[in-house]
Order: structure tokens, then sequence, then C-alpha cells
């Protein structure tokens, strides 16, 4: 290949320049690197659950996003178990595994395309806890897991549609939980099973999902987990088996909002295939790393390419959530699968999509026809309205794919060119290389002279970062920018003629969504790429595209992975069998005598045995469930609200009789209250924060126990209110209150105790794992260790607890 050295003088046009016609006569300069670590800030934005601190957008790291929805997965027509975490799908608070599937899949194949370039741009490491953090919640989904393929299920939404969009606009922190239908709380979950028959496109998504995300964690990085990585693929396998299953479309019951019914599943299966392909390379099934020769996986998933590429799936001419056999046409052609004659076929249907897209010359004219590509005057190729900008993201990190190619020839070089430049030119147009200098990227201008989105549709965004700023419909139709800025969201896009408004109530144009932004990610990680070929040509964009000068062949479609190495002594025991349960746990301190008309000399019971057992009592007949009905205090002449004043540890007698009348009125026992002053506490916020926000809540549960004799005991707490109120939220989140005290316990010697404590306490609330389990895993010494043995263990341990199979 014959290179050129040219540099265009941009600098010295630049001087002679009126500043303000600068955007229009000089190619904008991108920082690609840059922008794809921006664009896993968005991801960070959407979790759920526990938000890690690590989450550009959490409240700890100057951002507005706190732990929400945890208990996912409980409640009215639930399913008893956590499905606390993931993404929210878009600017709503849904969980929707379907395009949660192929975001995740495809960023992941954006990362192994483009892992070179993600390192050097300092994203891999982000990428990976990224993916390991929507991973981690496929696993939950993943609810019954099984070698036999009828026997799993998977989740496919949590919450309801007409619910989210229509009775609630606020903070997803703030939503109320656990409620019933017809309330905003409401949050159901909606299964998969074999006896349905529906949701194969759903279960194939998941699997391409965790097998991506499996092949990142096993390689080097701060995140590689090649334990979680295993389980990844042997659960990818199982789920693969049960998709077969449902060869039916899955949409939520009738009555509710249908989200992302998708009309096809065999383009997701066979993206499926094509993943589990991949991995049996990689992990050298049938013939040694890096060859497909002798790969069942392979041949079936040729022969289901063949099989979708035979229908009128072929011509198709988009890549978004409801169609992605382009995307497997390519990861097929990067494994060879099939052999020569195939990979024929997958170049020709790769050039088939990309011509619909790079060689018509239709120009919109604003009535053009949907789904059909028409140039806007500005230069986007555009498909349809809703969602305008993706389309046009997706298919370029295809085209860039596409273009990879270790063989120098110079119809390779030409084709290589005009798809590169095509992508980004599309690029450059979402990144404000367009006549309104308008930029599709929250947070994102190329120069001052450039608006990026404000008010793009998404509730927890529009919201004040300061939670007693109360967040309602209102903030949906208030005039300024959203308070919080939504980092490297891609919103909508224009409309045929490049209109574009940025106002919070336009959801075709300025919506936000998770697989919006999953191409355009892996565009930039392919622009990176590029760019640097570029570099090593001693050419740019300008140059190259103009024809006059070119880069160096590339190193290849499919590089050798490597994988991690594992840390000796970080080594999660997973095939182990999990401990076996303890013997029951001795009975719990006897509950005081009933009241007698005077208290009791002696307060205090004995000191209790080690393991009091949560036994839930049966609420007596009769007896009130809640305390919405509670008097606000105890009456004069009862024992134990004339004892709240006359026993010297309690440091508030009018907070100790507030919690009395609500013990008394619920019909428990009511020195509960005085054992928030029992444990050598005499700190008066922790005692007032037992009795007011501890006890009561506890009553029905048969827990209230453990807010004193664990969360208000001198030995655990001292006088930290926070470690405190970490406690009781532990102590209310789990049905078994000595849970949280063997994470104390588990955790004293740690240097890093405070942390230990916390991640321990994450873990019993979360349900997934029982007391034990996570009190083994938060003794070890670092939160690595800590956070890899929990997932690993989660996965068996938690199954098991809740009844449910797993087959290894
Ligand atoms: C691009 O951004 C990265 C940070 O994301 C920075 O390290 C790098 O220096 C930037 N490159 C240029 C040319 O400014
Ligand atoms: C996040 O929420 C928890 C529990 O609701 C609360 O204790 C904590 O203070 C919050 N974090 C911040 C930084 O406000
Ligand atoms: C726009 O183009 C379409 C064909 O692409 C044509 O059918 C339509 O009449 C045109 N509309 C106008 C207003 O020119
Ligand atoms: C290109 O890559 C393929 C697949 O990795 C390999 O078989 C082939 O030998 C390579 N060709 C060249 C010229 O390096
Ligand atoms: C509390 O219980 C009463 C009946 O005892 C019931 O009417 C009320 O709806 C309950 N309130 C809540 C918030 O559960
Ligand atoms: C005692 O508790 C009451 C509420 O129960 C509270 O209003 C008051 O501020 C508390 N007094 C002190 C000194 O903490
Ligand atoms: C008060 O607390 C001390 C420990 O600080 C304890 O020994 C004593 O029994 C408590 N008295 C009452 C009445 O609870
Ligand atoms: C999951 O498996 C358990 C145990 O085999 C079974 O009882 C349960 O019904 C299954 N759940 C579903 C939703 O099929």
């Amino acid at each position: 290949m014959s290179r050129f050295r040219f540099k265009l003088a941009i600098t010295f046009l630049i001087v002679c320049l009126n500043r303000n016609s600068l955007a229009d006569a000089v190619q904008l300069q991108h920082n690609f690197s840059n922008l794809l670590g921006l664009s896993f800030r968005f991801y960070e934005a959407q979790m759920s659950g526990e938000v890690p601190s690590w989450s550009r957008a959490s409240l700890v790291q100057g951002g507005w996003r706190n732990r929400s929805h945890t208990q996912d997965g409980f409640g009215p027509d639930g399913i008893g178990l956590s499905l606390s975490g993931g993404w929210y799908d878009s600017g709503d608070h849904l969980k929707i595994s379907l395009p949660l599937g192929v975001t995740v899949s495809m960023l992941a194949y954006g990362a192994l395309t483009w892992e070179e370039s993600y390192r050097k741009a300092g994203q891999w490491d982000v990428a990976v806890q990224n993916l390991d953090w929507a991973a981690s919640y496929l696993i939950k989904c993943h609810v019954n897991a099984s070698d036999t393929p009828s026997e799993n299920t998977f989740v496919a939404q949590v919450g309801d549609g007409g619910t989210d969009h229509n009775l609630y606009w606020g903070r997803p922190e703030q939503q109320p939980e656990g409620g019933v239908e017809g309330s905003t709380g409401w949050r159901p979950v909606y299964l998969l099973t074999a006896e349905q028959g529906k949701g194969g496109d759903i279960v194939s998504e998941a699997v391409a999902a965790m097998v991506g995300s499996a092949l990142l964690l096993r390689r080097p990085g701060s995140f590689c987990n090649p334990q979680k990585a295993d389980e990844l693929l042997r659960r990818a396998r199982q789920l693969f088996e049960f998709a077969k299953l449902l060869p039916n479309m899955w949409s939520p019951p009738a009555g509710h909002q249908a989200m992302y019914g998708s009309n096809r599943w065999h383009d997701d299966l066979t993206w499926a295939a094509a993943w589990l392909c991949r991995a049996a390379v990689e992990t050298g099934v049938g013939g040694g790393a890096g060859t497909t020769a002798g790969t069942a996986a392979c041949a079936e998933a040729a022969s289901l390419w063949a099989a979708a590429a035979d229908s009128d799936e072929y011509y198709r001419d988009a890549i978004v959530w409801a169609a992605v056999l382009p995307l497997a046409s390519l990861l097929l052609r990067d494994m060879g699968a099939g052999g020569p004659a195939m990979v024929g076929r997958y170049e020709q249907h790769i050039t088939y999509v990309l011509n619909r897209w790079i060689s018509t010359t239709a120009q919109c004219n604003g009535t053009s026809p949907e789904f059909q590509v028409c140039y806007t005057p500005g230069g986007l190729a555009w498909y349809t309205g809703l969602g305008s900008a993706r389309c046009a993201a997706n298919v370029a990190m295809a085209a860039l794919m596409s273009s990879r190619s270790n063989v120098s020839s110079a119809e390779v070089s030409k084709r290589q060119q005009q798809r590169r430049c095509w992508a980004w030119r599309q690029a450059d147009y979402l990144l404000g290389g367009n006549s309104h200098r308008q930029s599709f990227v929250v947070g994102y201008a190329p120069t001052a002279y450039h608006s990026s989105p404000t008010r793009p549709v998404h509730k927890s965004s529009s919201c004040d970062s300061d939670y007693q700023v109360v967040c309602d419909w209102y903030a949906l139709s208030a005039p300024g920018p959203n308070p919080n800025v939504l980092y490297g969201a891609l919103v909508g896009g224009p409309d045929q003629t490049d209109g574009y408004q940025d106002s919070r109530s336009d959801f075709v144009k300025n919506e936000v969504a998770l697989d919006y932004n999953a191409g355009f990610t892996g565009a930039m990680a392919g622009l990176v790429e590029v760019e640097s070929l570029l570099q090593a040509g001693g050419c740019n964009w300008e140059g190259y595209c103009a024809g006059t000068c070119g880069t160096p062949a590339d190193v290849g479609v499919f590089p050798e992975p490597s994988n991690c190495p594992v840390a000796p002594g970080e080594e999660p025991t997973c095939g182990a069998p999990a401990p076996p349960s303890p013997s029951p746990p001795p009975p719990p301190p006897s509950p005081r005598s009933p009241p007698s008309p005077f208290p009791p000399a002696s307060p205090l019971p004995p000191p209790p045995s080690p393991q009091p057992p949560p036994s839930p009592p049966n609420p007596p007949d009769g007896l009130p469930t809640n305390s919405s009905g509670a008097p606000s205090m105890c009456r004069p002449y009862d024992a134990a609200c004339r004892a709240c004043s006359s026993n010297a540890n309690i440091t508030n007698a009018t907070a100790c009789g507030a919690c009395v009348a609500v013990v008394r009125y619920m019909g428990r026992n009511p020195y509960l209250c005085h054992e928030c002053a029992g444990y050598g506490v005499l700190d008066s916020d922790i005692q007032h924060m037992c009795q007011s926000e501890c006890v009561p809540q506890t009553l029905t549960r048969g827990t209230a126990w453990a807010c004193s004799l664990i969360c208000a005991n001198d030995r655990n707490v001292g006088t930290d209110l926070d470690l405190a109120r970490q406690c009781v939220a532990c102590v209310l989140g789990t049905t078994d209150g000595w849970a949280c005290g063997r994470c104390i316990e588990a955790t004293r010697c740690l240097t890093d105790w405070r942390e230990a404590r916390a991640q321990c306490f994450d873990c019993v609330t979360s349900g997934v794992l029982d007391a034990l389990g996570c009190a083994e895993c938060a003794a070890q010494a670092t939160p690595a260790a800590r956070m890899a043995c929990m997932s690993c263990k989660g996965v068996q341990a938690g199954l098991t607890a809740g009844g449910l199979t797993t087959a290894h």
C-alpha cells in the first residue's frame, strides 16, 4: 500500500477565520478516547439497586444517584428473590431484559473487537466493570437454572410500563416499592417459562450478553474474574437450549403497556449461537484456541445463520434491538464459522446491509418513507424517527467492524476507506458536525459554539440532586435544563430535515436508552483504532477521506485472546460444595414476661445466646400488622411507659414513650423499646433511631430484638450513628436479623472492617446468599476477594436457599 505524508494546514486557516464561522469552516476535532469513557458514564447513571460508589453518577462522586429499587423481586407479583441491580432501560425505571441483552452483547462485541483501543484509551477496566455489573443482574434473572432445558426460568421484565410511565415522575430512589397493582410502587416480575413457550428472543439476547461479558472477564485487567466467566458460560449454554423451547415473542400481558415487542427471534438465536461459537473457540473447545475446525458450536451457529438468511430476515437492513442478524454475520465472519464458503456469505450479507446505508443517494424531503435510508440535508443517514441517531450509530459500528482486515489489496483498502469514512462522518454529525452545530450527546459539545442536549427525557436526571427538593411531574415540564447532567447519553436524534428541539417532552427526539448508546460506544472505539492507524501512516481523517493518504494494514480481525491470571489466594472456591448448614440455632432470648403493673426489677434479660433465631412469630389473630393507627404517645399509667422516665439509661423519654405506644398497639412486648438502651449505648441519637426506625418496623417480622442486641450495642456500633444506621438498614432488609450480627462478627478483625461490614450487609439484604455464605466471604482480606466470593457463591447458595434448583 502506498502511503503519503500529508498534513492539512488547519492551524494557519484558523487564525484567518472569523471565530463564529470556525465550526463551519474547519473539520471538528473529537477526542474519541474521551468520548468512549463518556459513553459509559451514561450506563453508570442507569444503575439500579445498590448503586456502587464507583458509579460516576453516584452521590459520593458528586452525582445524584443512590440506592434504588433494592426490593425488586419481592412484594406483590414478585418472585420472593432479589432482582435488585441492573440498569434502568431508558428515561424510565423499568428493567427490560431484551434491550438489556442486546446492549450488553453489543458493548461486549465492541470491547473485544477493539480491546487494544479500549486499553490505550484507559477504558478497558471501565467497560469490564460496567458489563460485570450488568452480568450480575442477568445471573439473578436466570431464576431457575438447569441442564434440563424446560426447567429453566428467566425474568423478562421488572416493572410495569403503564404504571411506570403514567403514575410516577421522580427519583428512582424515592419511588415507593412493594406496592400492589394500581399503585406507584407496583413492580411486577414477568417470568419466562417453557410452559408458556414465549420469549426466545429475550433469552437468546441474555445468552449473547452472558457470553460477551464472560469473554471480557477472562481477559487481564482489574476486574478479571475467570470463575465468574465460567459461571456465565455455563448459564449461557443452559439458556441457549431453553431459548429453543420458546419460539414465540413475549410481551407483557394485555392491559399493560407493551414494551419492546420484537417480531422475530431467529436473528437473536443466531446471534446467541455466534457468541457460543466464539466462546468455544476462545476456551479451546473442539480444536484449541483460535480454530473453529471441529467446533460443534460454530457448526450450529453457521447452520442457524443459513436458516435465518434464507428467510426475509436477510433483507432487514437495520441494526437495532429488534434486528441483530448483521451483527451475527460479523461475528461469524470473525470466527470463520462454517468454512470459507460461509465466510463469503457473511461478507455478502454485511455488504448488502451496508450498501443500503452507504450507497444510497436518496435525500430526505420531510415525508420520505420510514425504514428506508435517506440523507438529511445535513448528512445524517436517516432511517426512522424514533431514535434516528442510534440507527446511524449502530451501523457506524458495524461499518468499522466490517472494515477490519489483515488482507492488503487495493480492493480491500478502497472498501475500508469508504466504510471508515462513512462511519466517521456519521459520528461527526452526531457529535455536532452539522449545520445546527447540535451535538446529540449530553454533556458533549466540541466547541463553545455548539449546543448539546440539556433536557433529555430522563426522570432521574430531571430532579434536583438535593433529595429534599420535591421531584414530581412538574420536573417534566420545568423550563430549565435537567439539574443533573446525564453525561454521555446519546439522545433520540433529529427528524428528516435535521429538525430537533431540546425538549423533555419529546420522547421521539430526546429520550435516551440503553440500546441507543450501544453501537455508539463501539463506534467510538473503532474510530480510536482507525485514528491510531492513520497516525501510524502519517495521515489524518481529512486526508484519508479525500484519498490523499492512507493507513498501514490492520493487525487482523481476530486477535488471539489472552487469559487473565488468577491471583493466588483470591480464588473463590466456586467448585467446592457449600458448607453444611449449622444445626438450628437455639431459641431466642425468651420474650419478657407480660407487663406487670410494675416495671421488672431487672429489665435486662440474661445475656443472649450467640445465635438467636429469627423465628418470625405468627401475628396473633386480630392484631394490626402495621403501626398506622397507633397513638403517638404511650399512656402514662402503662408501666412500660413510666419506665421510660425511670430508666436512667434511656436518654429520651419522649422517644421511648412513642415507641412503647406503637409496640403496645401492635400487641408486642414494649420492653423492646427499653432494650434500645440495654446494651451499653447511651447515645441519644442511636437509641432514638432504634426506637423509632427499627423496633416498630421489625415487630411483625420477629426481628425487633436485633435492633438492640445487634444495632444498638456498644460493642458493635459504639457511638457512631452511621454504623448504627447501616446495621438497622441490614436488619430491616432481612428476615434473618442474626445475619447482620454474623457480618459484624466475621469482619471485626479486618483492617478495613467498615467496608467489609458494609459489603456483608449488602450481601445479606440482597437475599441471594444466606448469612453463613455472606459472612464467610466477608471475612476475606480484600474488597475484590470478598466481592468475587459473594458473586460466585451467590449463584449456588442463593438459588438453593430460595428452594430453586441449580445444575452444575
Ligand atoms: C483525549 O482524552 C484523553 C482522556 O480521556 C486524554 O488522555 C488524551 O490526552 C486526549 N487526547 C488529546 C489529543 O487531547
Ligand atoms: C444513600 O442512601 C443511604 C440509604 O438510604 C443513605 O444512608 C446514604 O446517606 C445515602 N448516601 C448519600 C451520599 O447521601
Ligand atoms: C418525498 O419523497 C418521496 C419519495 O422518497 C415522495 O414520495 C414524496 O412525494 C416526496 N415529498 C415531497 C413533499 O416532495
Ligand atoms: C489473516 O487472518 C486470518 C485469520 O486470523 C489468518 O488465517 C490469515 O493467515 C491472516 N492473513 C494474513 C495475510 O496475515
Ligand atoms: C395498616 O393496617 C390497616 C389495618 O390494620 C390497613 O387498613 C392499612 O391499609 C394498613 N396500612 C398500610 C400502609 O399498610
Ligand atoms: C426526643 O425524641 C423526640 C421524638 O420522639 C424528639 O422530637 C426530640 O427532639 C428528642 N430529644 C432529644 C433531646 O433528642
Ligand atoms: C444501663 O447501662 C449499663 C451499661 O452501660 C448497664 O450495666 C445497666 O444495667 C443499664 N441499666 C439499666 C436500668 O438498663
Ligand atoms: C423453579 O424450580 C423449583 C424447584 O424445581 C420449582 O418448584 C419452581 O416451580 C420453579 N419455578 C418456576 C417459575 O418454574
